[in-house]
């Protein structure tokens, strides 16, 4: 979900709307604006897309402020009524809201007993809660600054009061939400890419402070009215990157640009005598860590997965990997010393700030792996690593994936050299040839359309299958096939097969094997001769000097540790074929987000 917000001297529907679309990405399932004028205030809502807005929103109407939002439902299904601006009874506060408020049943049921709900949102306790507080103190900031401290849970919120047309009333907690600064105007975001267009400077709002955003003035103030001031930054995005050019998917412009993050990397973490450059803080990190706990969802889970694998062949320090989301319920007997790395594209998934909460509380070092320097997860862990991947717009994670299991690889190869251990491995060498082969195997896009078509046309599911490192990989394929082409698929560790899953093997189930390790090349082989023995439409993966005849795909040669970066490559292809080939909406699959920052 998304919050957009402008003050200014111009009309803002366009703003509002275009800031939206920059949205879109994250996920959504509604979305709705409110701007005011001297008419008072005027609210669009609707359930669908940014384009069905448009179509809705009166073209007549102009208004020089306004908030507008894209909703992802956790409380109450999508629909027009549950989308947002909220607005209080009387209609003088209308809000947006990003997060979830945990204690709304007992401000409903302290404060709005009287109120009659329109939605089933926790977002409209909040507005109605803000008139309600407003009626006792006839002061709206004092209302807003009451009703933001009775909130628990995660929020990030703008307000406009009907009667003020002077001032956007703003406030966060642990979701994201940044101030934009213009000349003459101010930009409410909750994703700096929403209003690049507009303005590259930023100001942060920190947890418990309420701002005052007006056409010419930002003021901030914590919850007890002391003033804060703060230097605004400059967002380092480029507004071309967030565009797709030529390119008919932003995953497939995403896909081919693999090649130069991994020079983009190779070239950030080399000093000038061709040493790996990393902050001095972080090896200390590492090297006083007796064991590493690596964090994560989704993707960048599986991109741990590699993670542990190499970090453990290469540095020698035990590594666990974990889902966030369980971590916390699940906690496993720690090290005396451990360290946690948050792997996490956005670097704003709540799943994973959780686990950062606890883990700081009890004492002990973080690292947060993200490809946005200055999100939530890299302000507060101790240290953060940059993935220098460049914006990733489309919902299923491609670039950011192998960015980071380059970047794992740099960071254990470092730790490595730190702790003395004699390595038959160039890291900086290696990736440079896995970068080559990432471009050799993009340029060649026909076969993969083709071999989707083969496989995945009209296939209720789909079987990929790996041992060892391949095994990690073909999580990540399923994964990429499941989100975007809707076919339910699963990864699965070749030799496992047999003791269940094999008993969905039909006449032409797609099994897609991966083979890029030699001690396992034999054994995946077995498999997949199980599995076509009982029907399977059979496909196998294999690198150069391991492959057969029969093969479908033989990937040129790269160091062992390293197939992961290359064999995802045809993964991510053939499920965006196959998803192209079903008609499904490749960028922004149903059901999904971007970046979840709720729990
Ligand atoms: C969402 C996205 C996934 C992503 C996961 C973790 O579920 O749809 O693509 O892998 O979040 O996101 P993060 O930003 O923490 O890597």
């Amino acid at each position: 979900c998304g919050i957009v917000g402008y003050i200014g001297a111009n009309d803002t529907k366009d703003v509002l709307l275009n800031g939206l679309e920059k949205l879109e990405y994250r996920g959504y399932d509604s979305a709705g604006i409110a701007t005011l004028n001297p008419d008072g205030l005027h609210l669009f809502k609707v359930k669908g897309r940014i384009a069905a807005l448009r179509d809705k929103v009166d073209a007549t109407v102009q208004a020089t402020m306004g908030i507008g939002h894209t909703r992802w439902a956790t409380h109450g299904e999508p629909s027009e009524d549950n989308a947002h601006p909220h607005q209080s009874g009387s209609g003088r506060f209308t809000l947006v809201h990003n997060g979830v408020i945990e204690n709304y049943y007992e401000l409903r049921d302290q404060y709005l007993t009287d109120v009659t709900l329109v939605s089933e949102t926790d977002t409209e306790i909040v507005v109605q809660l803000i008139e309600v507080l407003y009626q006792e103190s006839n002061d709206v900031l004092t209302a807003f600054r009451q009703a933001m401290s009775l909130l628990k849970g995660s929020y990030a919120i703008a307000l406009l009061d009907a009667e003020d047309a002077d001032v956007i009333y703003v406030a966060k907690s642990k979701s994201p939400l940044l101030v934009g600064l213009g000349d003459g105007f101010n930009l409410v975001a909750s994703d700096a890419m929403a209003t690049l267009k507009e303005t590259d400077t930023y100001l942060e709002i920190e947890d418990k402070e309420v701002v005052l955003v007006r056409r010419n003035e930002v003021q901030i103030q914590k919850f007890d009215g002391t003033e804060v001031v703060r230097a605004p930054f400059k967002a380092e995005i480029d507004a071309a990157d967030t565009e797709k050019g030529t390119y008919a998917h932003f995953m497939l412009k995403e896909i081919d640009e693999q090649p130069f993050v991994m020079r983009k990397i190779i070239q950030e973490y080399q000093d000038e005598q061709d040493n790996i450059k990393i902050d001095a803080d972080v090896r200390a990190a590492m090297l006083a860590a007796d064991r590493i706990y690596i964090i994560a969802a989704g993707t960048s889970y599986n991109a741990g997965l590699v993670g542990k694998q190499i970090i453990e062949n290469l540095a020698d320090t035990p590594v666990e990997v974990h889902i966030a989301s369980e971590f916390s319920y699940n906690m496993p007997l720690l090290s005396k010393k451990p360290l946690f790395i948050f792997i996490s594209q956005s670097g704003e998934t709540a799943d994973s700030r959780a686990v950062l909460v606890k883990i700081k509380s009890l004492g002990h070092p973080s690292l947060t792996i993200t490809n946005v320097p200055g999100s939530t997860l890299s302000r507060e862990a101790d240290y953060t690593l940059h993935l220098y991947a460049g914006p990733e717009i489309a919902v299923a994670s491609t670039k950011a994936y192998t960015a980071q299991i380059a970047v794992l690889t740099l960071l254990a190869v470092d730790t490595a050299n730190a702790k003395g251990l004699t390595l038959d491995f160039d890291p900086l060498q290696e990736l440079a040839i896995v970068a080559s082969v990432m471009e050799s195997l993009t340029d060649q896009k026909e076969q993969y359309a083709d071999i989707a078509k083969a496989y995945f046309t009209g296939t209720r599911n789909a079987f990929f299958i790996g041992r060892g490192m391949d095994y990690f990989v073909v999580q990540e394929a399923s994964l990429k096939l499941k989100e975007i082409s809707y076919i339910q698929a699963e990864g699965f560790a070749g030799g496992e097969l047999k003791h269940g899953t094999i008993a969905l093997i039909e006449d032409g189930t797609p099994v897609i094997a991966i083979s890029t390790q030699e001690n396992v090349n034999y054994s995946i082989r077995g498999n997949v001769q199980e599995v076509a023995a009982r029907g399977a439409n059979t496909c196998v993966v294999s690198i150069k000097g391991l492959e057969q005849d029969s093969d479908t795909l033989v990937l040129p040669h790269v160091h062992p540790l390293l197939t992961p970066l290359v064999s995802v490559v045809p993964m991510q292809l053939l499920a965006y074929y196959a998803a192209l080939h079903r008609d499904c909406d490749v960028d922004k699959p149903r059901n999904l987000a971007k970046s979840v920052t709720v729990e």
